[in-house]
């Protein structure tokens, strides 16, 4: 029997990107892999399946990939974008409404304000949970398209020098991404003002696996970096607005800030963007963020076939 064919995602929860070790990551990027034709004309590889995405947090991109995918395999979605509109309203708690989804669905994403939500989720659900986004703590399907990106754009992720540009402390697609690289043979660099440094529980896992540099100075590393992920200032997440008032705008990358960029560098986000990435530069052709966009759904695809049990 081969190494990748014990491997085993069947029913399996995707909450934390720390779970999956390289191997089974690797996995599931060649799995995703596979998807690309069928995210082009479709297929029946779930039919009768059924995916819950309860979003109590505002989503565009992960919710509506999350439910093009399931489409595009032959499923079928259900569920709620606004809280306000569901039972939770009325004081249900995340116990209850995953008890109730469970009898309606085969799987669920979920995506939550509060970190845990997704954890919680998972040990009362009898189907998998599928994190979308756990409050600032991990987004690991995103980390996973993003991995799958680096693949897709560079041939490789070994040897590759990263840098993540933003709010690493609130940001929680940087903190599963981090997790995710430190499996790889790579050099990171995290550039934050100081308030938004990397959370340490991220920097403690990580840092005996990979060399890591922390500086706030973008300029510093712009020309010897392969590959820059900028993020939003998560606004929302801050406790105190003056804090916010601080550090808005701080990094804005615009055709000024690529001069001394290597040619074949690669500009990825998760999105949405505020102003930290310039409209100008997207006519260049060192910014992936939309084709990041469509690796959403063949990633998205290739998790709920791995989960649900369509390939093995
Ligand atoms: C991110 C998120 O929700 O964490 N968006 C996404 O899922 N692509 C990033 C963000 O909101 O800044």
């Amino acid at each position: 029997m081969s190494l990748v064919s014990k491997l085993k995602f069947k029913g399996r929860d995707i909450v934390a990107i720390e779970d999956f070790s390289r191997e089974e990551i690797n996995y599931i990027l060649n799995i995703s892999h596979s998807m690309e034709p069928f995210a082009a004309k479709g297929s029946d590889m779930l039919k009768g399946k059924i995916l819950a995405s309860l979003f109590f947090e505002p989503s565009t991109r992960t919710r509506l990939s999350f439910e093009a995918a399931m489409l595009k395999l032959g499923g079928s979605t259900i569920g709620f974008a606004e809280a306000e509109i569901a039972s939770v309203r009325k004081g249900e708690n995340l116990a209850d409404t995953i008890r109730t989804v469970e009898n309606y669905a085969d799987i669920i994403a979920l995506r939550h304000p509060l970190e845990g939500a997704a954890k919680l989720a998972a040990e009362f659900s009898k189907i998998p949970i599928l994190n979308a986004g756990s409050g600032a703590e991990e987004h690991p399907t995103q980390a996973l398209m993003d991995l799958y990106t680096l693949q897709k754009e560079k041939g490789k992720i070994d040897g590759l020098k990263i840098a993540l540009v933003g709010d690493l402390r609130y940001g929680r697609t940087v903190h599963s991404l981090a997790y995710g690289l430190s499996l790889y043979n790579i050099e990171l660099s995290l550039i934050s003002p100081e308030s938004l440094r990397m959370r340490p529980e991220v920097i403690r896992a990580i840092r005996n696996k990979i060399s890591i540099v922390e500086d706030a100075n973008l300029e510093k590393i712009i020309s010897k970096i392969d590959v820059l992920y900028v993020t939003r200032i998560q606004k929302e997440r801050f406790p105190d607005p003056a804090e916010y008032a601080k550090v808005k705008g701080i990094y804005r990358i615009d055709l000024k800030t690529l001069k001394s960029a290597k040619k074949d560098l690669i500009i990825l986000h998760p999105l949405p963007r505020v102003d930290e990435i310039a409209a100008e530069v997207d006519s260049t052709p060192q910014a992936r963020y939309f084709q990041q966009v469509w690796n959403g759904i063949v990633v998205r695809m290739g998790l709920l076939a791995l989960v649900l049990g369509a390939v093995e």
